[in-house]
């Protein structure tokens, strides 16, 4: 078959069509790696780092993000090695600090943070920043965007400052009927605070199409 790809993921041979990319393949194999600024409809953004495997091409390895490097004849993929653990374990460790509200983790980062024995609360005194239980993964963002076409939510301010906010205008067209974005939230915090204190209205208002 001239339009397959084969290559290896933790010892298991699989086959992959041109295009795809390593967290493509093995997922389709049935072979899971964590994934955070990651959705299948859209395009891959690289941002979080979670989904790191090691990848070995002509006796050369290196650590690639596998939601963006594309599969390759001859590849050799480990998904789990000390060296990818320790890369996890830090990046949930940087990220958490971000998403812990009230000492308390939501959604994927939960489980990945119990799996890779994370101290979420390593970086807390480094980062200084008040906890908003938001990741900057951009998913809502994106998804937005790319998959609903809305533009209802986006980015505003700089640096540690940077958060995510609806925007009325649109929001009060689109997201009472649409609440993609709460669905893919690796945190949790769109579907589960969408309160006054962090977008500046409630749920409430969204199904009353108070907005
Ligand atoms: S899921 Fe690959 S970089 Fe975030």
């Amino acid at each position: 078959m001239g339009d397959t790809i084969t290559l290896k993921i933790d010892g298991q041979e699989v086959r992959a069509r041109p295009g795809m990319t390593v967290l493509e393949a093995a997922r389709e194999a049935g072979i899971e790696i964590p994934a955070l600024c990651h959705h299948e409809k859209m395009t891959p953004y690289g941002a979080c780092r979670i989904c790191s495997v090691e990848a070995e091409m002509d006796g050369k390895t290196k650590i690639v993000a596998s939601c963006g490097y594309p599969v390759e004849p001859g590849l050799v993929i480990r998904t789990r090695s000390p060296r990818v653990d320790r890369i996890r374990k830090t990046v949930i460790e940087l990220v958490s600090p971000q998403a812990n509200t009230d000492g308390d983790l939501g959604g994927d980062l939960k489980k990945l943070a119990d799996e890779y024995g994370a101290d979420i609360h390593r970086f807390e005194a480094r980062l200084q920043s008040k906890s908003r239980r938001c990741t900057l993964c951009g998913l809502c963002v994106r998804y937005c965007d790319e998959v609903v076409g809305a533009h209802a939510i986006g980015f505003v301010g700089r640096g540690i400052d940077r958060h995510v906010v609806f925007f009325p205008d649109k929001a009060s067209k689109v997201c009472a009927s649409c609440q993609g974005c709460f669905k893919i939230c690796p945190t949790g915090k769109i579907g589960a605070e969408a309160d006054g204190t962090y977008f500046g209205f409630t749920i409430d208002d969204f199904l009353a199409g108070r907005l």
